[in-house]
Formats: C-alpha cells, sequence, structure tokens
C-alpha cells in the first residue's frame, strides 16, 4: 500500500512565492508515489479575525490553485477541511492530551504573542497546533510536506501521536516531516532576513496571481548588497542566497548549477533572467487558475474530497473514541 501524505495551505491570504517553492511545489511532486490528501485548512483562518466574503472566496481561489500549480485531483485527494468535522472532533480530545507547557513552547505563538501581547489573541491562535495535530493524525499520514516554519508544528503531532499511543495503544501513525533542501525557507525581497509573508509585505512578496509587470518589478528592485559577485551564503548575502534558492527551484536546478550558471553576471542580468523564468512559471498557472476558478469541476472534485476524507475521518474517529472511553460502544 502507498504510503499517505497530509499537507494544508490557509486560506489566510493570497498564496505567495513562498507557499508554492516551500510546499505546494513539493505536492505536485510527491503526488506520484503517494495517496495525497491536500486540504485548504479555513478553520486555522479564523484564528484572527477574516472578512468572511474574502475568506470565502479564498478558500476556493486556495483549492483551484493546487490544481493550477499542477495537482492532479486524479491522484490527489483535494477538500476542505471544515467540510470534514472529524478535524474539530479529534482536536478536543487531542487538547485534553497535550501540556499547556508544550504550547507554550511554539515558536510561532510566541512571536505573535511577543509582538502584539496575548490579551486579545484568541485562544484558537494558541491550540491551533493541537489542531494541526488532529489534520495530520487523522488520516494515519506518514509524511507531512511544509516550509521550515512548520516544522515545530509536526513535531509536537508526533509527541502528542506516542503520548496517546503509549497511553491507550496503537492509534496513530506518528509522522515525519518533508521539508525541502532548497526553498524550504524563501525570504521577503524587501527584508531578505525575514519570512516571505502574505500578512507582512507588499513589495516583498510575490503573490502567485500578481501580473506579469508586478512580479518583474518586484524581482528586479529586491534588495541585494554591495558587493558584486553572485555566489551562495545566506548568512553573509540573504537577497542574492535567497534569489539563488528562488531560481534553482523553478528551473529545477541545483545552488551550484546557479552559482556556475550567472559567473561574472552582474547582479541586474540575473535579476532580468529570475522575473523571465518566474514569469514563465506563473502565466501557465494563471491561465489555468481561471479556468477552473468558477467551472462546476472544481465543486465536483471538493465533493468528492469531501466524501473521501469524512469516510476515513470518521473511521478513525470512531476507533479514538472507543479507545478513550466516549459515547457508547
Ligand atoms: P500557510 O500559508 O501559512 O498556510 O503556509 C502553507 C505552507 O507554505 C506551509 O507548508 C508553509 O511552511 C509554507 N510556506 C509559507 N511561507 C513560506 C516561505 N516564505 N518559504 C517557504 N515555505 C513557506
Ligand atoms: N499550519 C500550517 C501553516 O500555517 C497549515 C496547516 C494546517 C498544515 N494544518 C496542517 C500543514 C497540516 C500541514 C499539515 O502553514
Amino acid at each position: 500500500m502507498k504510503k499517505r501524505i497530509f499537507s494544508g495551505v490557509k486560506p489566510s491570504g493570497d498564496l505567495t512565492l513562498g507557499n508554492y517553492i516551500g510546499a505546494i511545489s513539493n505536492f505536485v511532486k510527491l503526488q506520484n508515489d503517494y495517496d495525497c490528501l491536500f486540504c485548504v485548512v479555513d478553520l486555522h483562518a479564523i484564528t484572527v479575525p477574516q472578512d468572511r466574503v474574502e475568506l470565502n472566496k479564498r478558500i476556493k481561489d486556495i483549492a483551484a490553485l493546487y490544481i493550477a500549480c499542477g495537482i492532479d485531483p486524479n491522484k490527489a485527494h483535494i477538500f476542505i477541511q471544515s467540510e470534514v468535522p472529524g478535524h474539530t472532533q479529534l482536536a478536543w480530545i487531542l487538547e485534553c492530551h497535550t501540556y499547556i507547557g508544550e504550547l507554550n513552547r511554539m515558536t510561532q505563538f510566541k512571536d505573535k504573542a511577543q509582538k502584539l501581547g496575548t490579551e486579545g489573541l484568541s485562544s484558537g491562535l494558541y491550540t491551533y497546533p493541537v489542531l494541526m495535530a488532529a489534520d495530520i493524525l487523522l488520516y494515519d499520514a506518514d509524511l507531512v510536506p511544509v516550509g521550515e516554519d512548520q516544522k515545530q508544528h509536526v513535531e509536537i503531532t508526533r509527541d502528542v501521536a506516542i503520548r496517546f499511543n503509549n497511553r491507550y495503544g496503537e492509534t496513530f501513525v506518528v509522522p515525519e516531516h518533508f521539508i525541502p533542501k532548497v526553498g524550504a525557507r524563501i525570504m521577503d525581497l524587501q527584508e531578505p532576513t525575514k519570512k516571505m509573508s502574505k500578512s507582512e509585505s507588499d513589495k516583498g512578496c510575490i503573490l502567485l496571481l500578481d501580473e506579469p509587470q508586478v512580479i518583474r518589478k518586484k524581482i528586479m528592485s529586491a534588495v541585494t548588497d554591495s558587493e558584486t559577485e553572485i555566489y551562495y551564503n545566506p548568512e553573509k548575502k540573504p537577497g542574492i542566497s535567497n534569489l539563488i534558492s528562488i531560481y534553482a527551484i523553478i528551473t529545477n536546478k541545483t545552488i551550484d548549477e546557479v552559482v556556475e550558471e550567472f559567473k561574472g553576471s552582474n547582479y541586474g542580468t540575473f535579476k532580468r533572467a529570475i522575473a523571465d523564468k518566474l514569469i514563465e512559471k506563473i502565466q501557465p498557472i494563471q491561465e489555468r487558475f481561471k479556468e477552473i476558478r468558477n467551472s462546476h469541476e472544481l465543486d465536483v472534485i471538493l465533493d468528492r474530497g469531501r466524501e473521501y476524507a469524512n469516510n476515513l475521518a470518521n473511521r478513525k474517529i470512531e476507533q479514538v473514541m472507543q479507545k478513550v472511553g466516549l459515547g457508547r460502544f
């Protein structure tokens, strides 16, 4: 039997080049060898306030972009998290097996809390890693392809799974993360020591649905350094190294091959080449997106995904309830 993959993207903003390189491009590569579930994790989006119309639009945007980026709905299952009640059911049970101390160590929450204080943050944002654990454990996923920022959340998932298995007997598969060697952390083009993020920036963040001329402008104005030579050293040359990673991924080359290709070139030439390749990559994605976004086909795919996911989820929830002693059995 094929091993299983689960991963998800939050519909809390427009998809970025970071999402594509760190996550979705790997989903596409892995879909041939694994039984894949790719989820639009809308329940995760409401950990911070969302506009309901905007949120609703983005849910289908992400689903359509999954397909436009190359996920084949005949190979992988695509569905919406909130359409499978098992996620929240399991999340509650797992919350009762997760320690406050563990959640206090989650760096993503700590960073937010440090910036904004905890008083006005939702408790959902605090317990969000447990919902993520539920997403993964509900389907007995073996592998979870994510960007670097999610590594700690996959680790807490493993800890909770192991704890549950020890207490109640083998119940969950203990998953591994799959973090790509190159591109696991695409940086902001204006502040290349910060992660490229849809919530943080504008000029420094390329969106998958940006117009080609906007993409070109963002790349051409990317912050670099005062040297002239193109080589890879993320500490010393964060801007150039980030651009090298982006180019490497979209052209399927290694870092060394890219450095060799642009030996002796100036930064302007390098940036123009990146912009050309990026646009070449993204334009067909945008065209496919337009075709599928409002199609009946998308709803059929999401209906099928919902059914498949609910089947697996319901079986798992039943098993978990029995182990814990909930309900009647
Ligand atoms: P999110 O948009 O936060 O739901 O993230 C969806 C996926 O994209 C996760 O696997 C993230 O780790 C990944 N991701 C988000 N931003 C980046 C980035 N700048 N570089 C690499 N991966 C990213
Ligand atoms: N927390 C992830 C993020 O912010 C999204 C996510 C939710 C996820 N559930 C998941 C990723 C399960 C992988 C597996 O990017």
